[in-house]
Parts: structure tokens; C-alpha cells; sequence
């Protein structure tokens, strides 16, 4: 048995335009994704994700793909999808073609909410799948499997940006193939959370479209870029005030392109007004969560009153990436 967790993360800036080469500031959180996971030699896959999602569900399968379960297709797609990509990428690392697998995930980092937790799952269950077969790989490959996996799941629309940020933790700067750590001053992270969840595969092919439309859109996801360039400064000089400023011009961008819903929009809001140094959606948008910076206790309290949130909590950057939890 071989057990490993790699964090979640939130965007401070950057999202949508890393798919199109733009750099990304991505800064990983202290919600883990714990994958578990023994071999088994009868070729099946066996994956046990009672925390993933609220409903909890079990799937077994074989060889064919063919999962033997009775839950809604779209939650077994979103599990088994990650799940089987990280299984082959271990089967394809450790040169073990057909090894089956039991795998347990439990996940403190909601589906699908913008808090990269199908990064989370491909970097972790990589790393224990393929330690129980006995490889060892460093968090810059696992970073890079897991990111075939996030490719191949969001049918070639995917950034290094997630998968990178879990693998490693801290604060990273993506930008197309060059990802690296960053040094950040402390980031007090107010996260508020609607319940709900977006689809990361359309919302990014909702972008493309219109970037192939409009001009206005294109200009967008460039803009964005230019935003994160000068975030990038802000963070080095430690002016919090002006990354939050960022910040919140982050979420007008997003906005424009199409990816906020109301529910981010009320959070973002209440945030600024309980005086927030600023807040935006994270991740692909559609619903799930707004980040907010704020030192004090009053962004949380107001989000925990704000209709429509679900959830408001702190949270701290994790500058730990994927761990061995065995
Ligand atoms: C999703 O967490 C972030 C997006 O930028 C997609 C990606 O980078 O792969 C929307």
C-alpha cells in the first residue's frame, strides 16, 4: 500500500489565459487530496471516492473501461477520468502494463469548484501508484504526468498551471512549458465556496470560441497576461494593496470573457465591500469559488452571510506540494 496528498490551489491571477500561453500565478492552499492506493494483480481497477464527491460512490472496472456502477455518468466521468489517467501514467512509468489497483481517494478540496482538486488527485495518485510499484519519481515528472492526464481529460485544452502548482506547493509562475517557484510574501488567503461546480472542459471551450470571435475577446486574454506581469511586481515589492487591486481587475476580465455566474459575482462583492484588499473567481469559473485577500476577520464573515455561499474559510498557502503520507 502506498499513500500520498498533494494540495489544492487558488488562482491569484491568470486563469483562461495560461491556456493561451500567458503567464499564471497560481499558489497552492492547505486542502489536501489523499490517494491510497495497492496493487492488485487481476488487472481491475477498483476506485473508492467516498469524499470526492458530496454523494460518495463506488466504481469497478476492468480492463475495458466499462465502470460497473450506478451513479450519475458525469460524476463517474469526472473520478474515473483523473483516476485512469494517473493509473497509466504509472503503468507506463514503473513499465508495468497490467497492473490493476485499488485506489481510496478522500479529498478536503470540493469538485470541480476552481480549487485544482483533479489536479490534486492525478498528482497524488500518480506519486502512490507508482511508489507501490516500487518507482520513485520527482515532483517535476509527476507534475508533468499529471498534466498528460488534466490534457487528455479536458480534451487538449489544459495548462501546466494546476498540476505544476500541486505537485510542487508555494506560489508558482506558469507560462507555457517554463513553470517555476516563486517567492511570495504571506498571502492571507479568504476563500468563499457556492456548493456548486463548473465545467472546467466547456468553460475553457466557451473561451476559445469567443476568442475566435471577437477581437474585443483575444485582447482580453492578453490583457490578462499584461495583469499578471504587473501582479508579478506587485508581489515582489510585497504590495499587498496592489495585488488586490489586480485582483479584482482579474475578475472584471473574466467577467468579460464570460466565465463568472452570479453566485461568484455576490461573493466577490461582498468581499470588496467588508473591505477586502481585493477578490476574484478561481479556476475555470461557471460557480465554486471566489478568493479573497484579507487579513482580518470581517471578508469571511460577510461571505458566511452572503446568500449563495456555502462555505467561508481561511486559507493558508501551502508551500508543501505532493507529500508521502504512508
Ligand atoms: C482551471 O483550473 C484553470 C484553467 O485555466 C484551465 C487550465 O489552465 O487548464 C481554466
Amino acid at each position: 500500500m502506498a499513500v500520498s496528498s498533494a494540495p489544492g490551489k487558488v488562482y491569484l491571477f491568470g486563469e483562461h489565459a495560461v491556456v493561451y500561453g500567458e503567464p499564471a500565478v497560481p499558489c497552492a492552499v492547505e486542502r489536501r487530496a489523499t490517494v491510497d492506493v495497492t496493487a492488485r494483480s487481476d488487472g481491475r481497477l477498483r476506485v473508492d471516492a467516498a469524499d470526492l464527491t458530496l454523494d460518495g460512490f463506488t466504481v469497478e472496472y476492468g480492463g475495458d473501461g466499462a465502470p460497473d456502477v450506478d451513479v450519475p455518468e458525469s460524476l463517474v466521468e469526472a473520478a474515473t477520468g483523473y483516476v485512469d489517467g494517473a493509473v497509466e501514467q504509472a503503468r507506463e512509468a514503473a513499465d508495468a502494463p497490467e497492473i490493476g489497483f485499488d485506489v481510496a481517494i478522500e479529498s478536503a478540496i470540493p469538485l470541480g469548484a476552481g480549487l485544482g482538486s483533479s489536479a490534486a488527485v492525478a498528482v497524488a495518485g500518480i506519486d502512490a501508484a507508482t511508489r507501490e510499484l516500487g518507482v520513485e519519481l520527482p515532483p517535476k515528472e509527476l507534475a508533468e504526468r499529471a498534466y498528460r492526464v488534466e490534457h487528455a481529460v479536458q480534451d487538449g485544452e489544459a495548462s501546466r498551471a494546476d498540476t505544476f502548482c500541486s505537485a510542487m506547493g508555494g506560489a508558482v509562475r506558469v507560462e507555457g512549458e517554463d513553470c517555476r517557484r516563486l517567492d511570495a510574501p504571506a498571502l492571507p488567503f479568504v476563500i468563499g465556496y457556492d456548493g456548486g461546480a463548473g465545467d472546467t472542459g466547456a468553460l475553457v471551450a466557451g473561451v476559445r470560441e469567443l476568442r475566435e470571435e471577437y477581437d474585443f475577446a483575444a485582447d482580453t486574454v492578453s490583457a490578462i497576461g499584461d495583469l499578471v506581469r504587473q501582479g508579478e511586481r506587485a508581489l515582489d515589492a510585497n504590495d499587498l494593496d496592489e495585488v488586490g487591486r489586480l485582483m479584482d481587475m482579474n475578475h472584471g476580465l473574466l467577467n468579460a470573457l464570460g466565465v463568472s455566474a452570479r453566485s461568484l459575482d455576490a461573493m466577490v462583492w461582498a468581499a470588496r465591500e467588508a473591505g477586502a484588499r481585493g477578490a476574484k473567481l478561481t479556476g475555470a469559473g461557471g460557480g465554486g469559488c471566489v478568493v479573497a485577500l484579507d487579513e482580518t476577520e470581517a471578508t469571511r464573515t460577510a461571505l458566511h452571510y452572503t446568500p449563495g455561499c456555502e462555505e467561508a474559510f481561511r486559507a493558508e498557502l501551502d508551500t508543501e506540494g505532493v507529500r508521502r503520507e504512508d
